[in-house]
């Protein structure tokens, strides 16, 4: 049920959460699908509703940096320095665990991915939360695994319908695609997810780039090569093989939807098209929906523009790599 985030539907979240049940809410890079993060049995909860496998962790969501200590056994000074720059916002520490965390949270991991996110439907949730005795909410994005995430209310119920307790209805997500995640095994930071946060922000704060991919590199569990992805084949087609291929379809063969951000529709183009924003941070903010939106059309296949290559473009291209991967 989806209900608008009044004190009185956040207090009723929390209380929901506490007693073990799933509430879903809204932060400011996609919906949250959250759960109690001390309680086993609601976590499991959540891998069941998601259908995602046991192994993924999930990042605990806590209501400020003072809650780190409770999470983390150690704190390695770079994610102290990223903490206390980019908190309340969209940036996950995978840091090591602390003693309480319950194993179904870390999928069986020695680590916990935690992040204090910005929303202030999400923060007055998680202080309501305190105040019933809670801490962490567990919260994966809030779409079935391996689909593409939600980033309205509208999102999260035709996922999910009414297996939730409740949705609060915080609007669209400002920034509409997921965290920046980064890992410390000891000192060093390892970017294991580009996200709404980026890299040259990140650097500023570290004082140097934090390690991505490559050789030695500490791969997510759950970032897997297929992931955001819609239901129809999806291909990702560089601007001069999208002219190419939009000259062929002069007698199309089947219905093709387009989503693209700088080429435009030929005259005779008969498929579905969707003009997609020209800057990163735009075009990420709408990228889920759109993807949702092209996917209820019922095409053969969606074709996508593939994005440019500057900084701000590098989460963008992440997702779109995942959603359009085949095997
Ligand atoms: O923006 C976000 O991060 C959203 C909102 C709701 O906060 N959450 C989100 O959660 O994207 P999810 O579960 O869809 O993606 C979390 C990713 C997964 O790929 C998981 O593998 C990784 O974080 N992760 C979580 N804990 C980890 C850990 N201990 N070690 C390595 N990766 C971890
Ligand atoms: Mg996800």
């Amino acid at each position: 049920m989806i209900v608008p985030p009044t004190p009185e539907n956040i207090g009723r979240a929390a209380e929901l959460l506490r007693s073990g049940r799933l509430v879903s809410f809204p932060t400011e890079t996609v919906y949250g699908l959250g759960a109690d993060a001390r309680n086993p049995e609601a976590v499991h909860r959540v891998f069941a509703a998601k259908g995602r496998p046991a192994k993924h962790p999930l990042i605990v969501h806590l209501a400020g940096v003072e809650a780190l200590p409770r999470w983390a056994r150690t704190v390695p000074s770079g994610a102290l320095a990223l903490a206390d720059a980019f908190w309340p916002g969209p940036l996950t520490l995978i840091l090591p665990k602390g003693a309480n965390v319950p194993d179904v949270v870390t999928g069986g991991q020695d680590s916990v991915g935690l992040r204090v996110p910005a929303h202030v439907v999400a923060r007055a949730l998680l202080r309501e939360f305190l105040a019933l005795g809670g801490d962490g909410i567990a919260a994966p994005s809030a779409n079935r695994f391996g689909g593409v995430s939600a980033t309205t209310a509208q999102h999260v119920e035709e996922d999910f319908g009414d297996e939730l307790a409740l949705i609060l209805d915080g609007g669209p997500c400002l920034h509409g695609i997921e965290s920046t995640i980064v890992a410390f095994a000891g000192d060093e930071p390892v970017l294991l997810r580009p996200g709404a946060l980026g890299i040259a922000e990140l650097t500023r704060v570290l004082g140097r780039a934090p390690r991505t991919g490559g050789v030695g590199a500490t791969r997510a569990p759950g970032m897997l090569a297929t992931h955001y992805a819609p239901r129809t084949p999806a291909r990702l087609l560089p601007r001069e093989a999208l002219l190419a291929a939009l000259g062929g379809v002069g007698a199309p063969t089947g219905h093709i939807a387009v989503l693209a951000h700088s080429v435009t529709q030929p005259p005779l183009f008969e498929g579905t098209w969707f003009d997609a924003p020209g800057r990163g941070a735009e075009y990420a903010h709408e990228l889920y929906a759109n993807l949702r939106a092209l996917d209820a059309r019922a095409a053969d296949e969606i074709w996508i523009e593939a994005p440019p290559d500057g900084p701000e473009w590098h989460a963008v291209r992440d997702r779109l790599r995942r959603a359009t991967h085949r095997g």
